[in-house]
């Protein structure tokens, strides 16, 4: 099967083209329009994917070296993410459906990522646990099979990115503040400040962020602004370790509890190389396999989007022409039996 994947559920337009086994393009257009803001405004973001998408979809087409007639299927994020960035790609689908007179797919954005180890290597087979960890979503979840589904943990407030790109903004540092943070913390002393770790009292595979941002935003206005400015490396990484340490801590409770040996990790925070060093130290003292996604299927791609589709479409499931975008959809198993 052939498979035009494509994703605009938040700040990135991209399509990606699967030939049979094999990803034959991968194109992102990250929009440049919301940096001088701090953080993604949503009706920009969906004028941006509306100048984007055809472009990006030609090229990934072109990129695959096939004509849009070699196309067997389409598959699309349908939720969760912003309505309108959701809205621009799931009717971008279904036209380019019709007109092909071809069966389409919406895909769980989560559940997209979720694929994302699966797009280059032979990925976890399953049951493994997944950590999800972008700008939207903290989540720990069982992957009994593809298809099958249980969440095991959450955060209760900020996702793990939410964490980084609001910290970053205190920090007065540029958006996404993920990588900004990780770069600057680098050259800080961990040991500088002991900060809350980001957990939640008597919920064991829980997340909570709030505290920490809360200690890091009253540490600095405890701070005069030359030391503000003297330390912010410092707290970049005593932020960075205390935001990491419970991802890493929950992630071996729930191998252990769930008596699980294989963990993914997918997401855009997935990106960050402190992380993935203290999971791999883990996970390699447990005698657990760890599977980390290369980075550029960690952010937001049409590719794991593709692969996620192609897991329905192979079996003849398809999405009706009356889907509307799902901007609170969660993860759940929907594999028709
Ligand atoms: O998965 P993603 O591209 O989009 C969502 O589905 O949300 O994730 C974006 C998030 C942003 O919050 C960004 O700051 C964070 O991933 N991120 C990182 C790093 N690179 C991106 N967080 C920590 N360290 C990084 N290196
Ligand atoms: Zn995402």
């Amino acid at each position: 099967m052939n498979i035009l994947g494509i994703e605009t559920s938040c700040d990135e337009t991209a399509a990606a083209v699967w030939l049979n086994d094999r990803l034959a393009s991968n194109l992102i257009a990250s929009q440049e329009v919301h940096t001088k803001f701090g953080g993604v405004v949503p009706e920009l973001a969906s004028r941006a994917h509306v100048k984007l998408i055809l472009p990006i979809v030609e090229s990934a087409i072109n990129q695959a070296t096939i004509n849009k007639s070699n196309l067997d299927g389409i598959a699309v994020t349908s939720g969760p993410g912003l309505a309108g960035s959701l809205l621009v790609g799931l009717n971008f689908a279904k036209a380019m459906a019709l007109s092909l007179s071809i069966p389409y797919v919406g895909v769980n954005h989560i559940e997209g990522h979720l694929f994302s180890n699966s797009v280059f290597e032979k990925g976890p087979q399953p049951p493994f646990i997944a950590l999800i960890i972008s700008g939207g979503h903290t989540q720990l979840v069982l992957v009994k099979s593809w298809g099958e589904y249980e969440i095991l943990g959450k955060t209760r407030d900020d996702a793990a990115g939410e964490a980084f790109d609001k910290v970053a903004k205190m920090l007065e540092l540029p958006y996404p503040g993920g990588p900004a943070i990780e770069k600057l913390a680098l050259d800080g002393d961990p040991d500088y400040v002991s900060l809350p770790k980001a957990k939640i009292k008597n919920s064991e595979l829980d997340f909570s962020y709030s505290g920490l941002k809360t200690a890091v935003l009253y540490h600095l206005q405890s701070l005069k602004p030359s030391e503000r400015q003297r330390h912010k490396a410092d707290i970049a990484a005593c932020f960075q370790v205390a935001a990491v340490d419970v991802l890493v801590d929950n992630s071996m409770k729930a191998l252990k509890k769930y008596e699980i040996n294989q963990l993914t990790i997918a997401g855009g925070v997935a990106c960050n190389s402190y992380l993935r060093n203290k999971l791999k130290e883990a996970c390699k003292k447990q005698n657990y396999t760890l599977f980390c996604p290369p980075v550029i299927l960690c952010t937001d791609n049409g590719a794991m989007i593709a692969r996620a589709g192609k897991f329905y479409l192979d079996k003849g499931q398809y999405s009706e022409f009356s889907l509307s975008p799902k901007p609170s959809l969660v993860l759940q198993s929907n594999l028709q039996k």
